[in-house]
């Protein structure tokens, strides 16, 4: 089994009822569940806050034990250098996933405290994102079935 840990942060709980036409209208219950049928040999891990301290605690309490974490810091991907600090301090290879194409909206979004600290960040493509990191890190690992 291959351990991945996915990190969302404020707000994304609300996935479904908030901004629909920018975040479409999937919770992210429902994206989880359809992640763990696709991929039975993964297992899932799953942490969301909307408080940005939390956030670090589960980037270090995760980021030492899991074959990868996928990351979406949400708003705080934008302000938060404790959680860019976070994901430079950790061993677990990060993909950092933004729903929205960040580059095309308000530049303030444009700015990211985790890209360069991530092995790589996949923008824009819905939670099709989750799905996409995922299977870089079975790729990575060789798992593929
Ligand atoms: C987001 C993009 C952020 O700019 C925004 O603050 C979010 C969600 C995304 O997944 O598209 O809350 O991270």
């Amino acid at each position: 089994m291959l351990n991945i840990t996915i990190i969302n942060g404020p707000n994304l709980n609300l996935l479904g009822k908030r901004e629909p036409g920018m975040y479409g209208n999937e919770s992210f219950d429902d994206c989880l569940l359809q992640l763990k049928q696709a991929f039975p040999q993964v297992n899932f891990t799953y942490f969301q806050s909307n408080v940005e301290g939390e956030i670090v605690n589960a980037i270090q309490q995760y980021g030492f034990n899991q074959d990868g974490m996928i990351l979406n810091p949400a708003a705080y991907t934008h302000t938060s250098i404790a959680i860019g600090d976070a994901v430079a301090a950790i061993k677990t290879p990060v993909i950092e996933v933004h729903i929205s194409n960040v580059h095309a909206r308000e530049d303030f979004r444009k700015i990211s405290h985790v890209s360069a600290k991530s092995v790589g960040s996949i923008v824009g493509l819905g939670l099709k994102g989750y799905a996409l990191a995922t299977e870089w890190f079975i790729a990575k690992a060789g798992a593929i079935q």
